[in-house]
């Protein structure tokens, strides 16, 4: 089994994930991974919490993991994606791979024996968005129809991916970004299948009601030669102390970090009170073990 995308979990698969999180916090986990497995990180992109999150949570449970960037590998050269997909399969248990392009991950899973997992793409970022679901989990005893807002760039890999997992958990999700800037209209589809969910551009209005405050950069890796503009574009959609004042006294705010601060969130919020950012961070590695574990199980 692979995770390309969150819609390759399922509502119970996605639950059986955090049960394993849990019980690895709990020290009662006995699912262990094969001895010396060893973790495949295929990364194009810049990468601080996801490399060292898979590559500690692998070295926590007994096996290694191999770093290898386009620069220094042979896909810098040219060499194609899946023949180097095939290689990696013959080494390593688990691939874990962080590219550009969503379809070059596909490829990567169409060559691959072993077990591929999304690191982030363009489109996808459905690790974090385990992490995320899994972070709001624990300060929500129930999930149903906790309304979670995503602020600022709602076509971005992580709103694709949250809004999935969110629905699918019967949360209701809020997009909140500028007038004729849409969400990704094939993600937004399947979320509203899964739940509810709807676009604002108005703060006041989408934030009545919110528990949670989502926001990820302006400026994704990749994108930039964009950065100006889509700085000026979002500039409204800072979660700063004012915005926050539209939402519940009580909300909760996120961000998968990296932050920039000043721009698409303010330090003051950040580092306040309401944010819990922290503690989302801290658990990629417990959910990169979860989910090597809950792989390792699977065919
Ligand atoms: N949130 C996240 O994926 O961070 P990195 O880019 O540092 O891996
Ligand atoms: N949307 C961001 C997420 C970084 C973890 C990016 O793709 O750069």
């Amino acid at each position: 089994m692979n995770i390309i995308s969150s819609d390759d979990l399922s509502k119970d698969q996605i639950l059986k994930i955090f049960e394993i999180a849990d019980s690895i916090k709990e020290g009662n986990e006995e699912v262990t991974l094969k001895e010396h497995s060893v973790l495949a990180l295929l990364f194009e992109k810049s990468s601080t919490r996801t490399r060292v999150s898979f590559e500690a949570a692998i070295a926590e449970l007994g096996g290694y993991g191999i770093y290898i960037d386009a620069q220094t590998s042979h896909l810098k050269r040219g060499e194609r994606i899946s023949d180097t997909a095939r290689m990696l399969a013959g080494y390593c248990d688990f691939i874990a791979a962080r590219l550009y392009s969503h379809n070059d991950l596909i490829e990567i899973a169409n060559n691959s024996t072993v077990p591929v997992i999304n690191a982030l793409t363009d489109l996808e970022h459905p690790t974090q968005a385990l992490v995320d679901i899994y972070t709001v989990r624990s300060h929500k005893k129930n999930l149903k129809n906790v309304k979670l807002a995503f602020v600022g760039d709602i076509a971005a890999n992580t709103a694709n991916s949250l809004m999935l997992t969110a629905t699918k958990l019967g949360m209701e999700v809020v997009l909140l970004g500028p007038k004729g800037y849409m969400p990704n209209s094939f993600y937004f589809t399947k979320a509203r299948e899964y739940g509810k969910i709807d676009t604002y551009n108005d703060p006041q209005e989408a934030l009545d009601g919110a528990e949670i405050i989502y926001t990820d950069t302006f400026v994704s890796m990749g994108q930039e030669q964009e950065a100006e503009e889509r700085r000026k574009l979002f500039s409204g959609y800072q979660v700063n102390g004012n915005l926050l004042s539209y939402a519940n006294s009580d909300a909760l705010v996120m961000h998968c970090l990296p932050a920039h601060r000043g721009e698409e969130i303010t330090s003051e919020v950040l580092d306040g009170p309401q944010s819990i950012v922290w503690e989302q961070a801290k658990n990629k590695k417990l959910l990169a073990k979860a989910i090597l574990l809950y792989l390792s199980n699977k065919e």
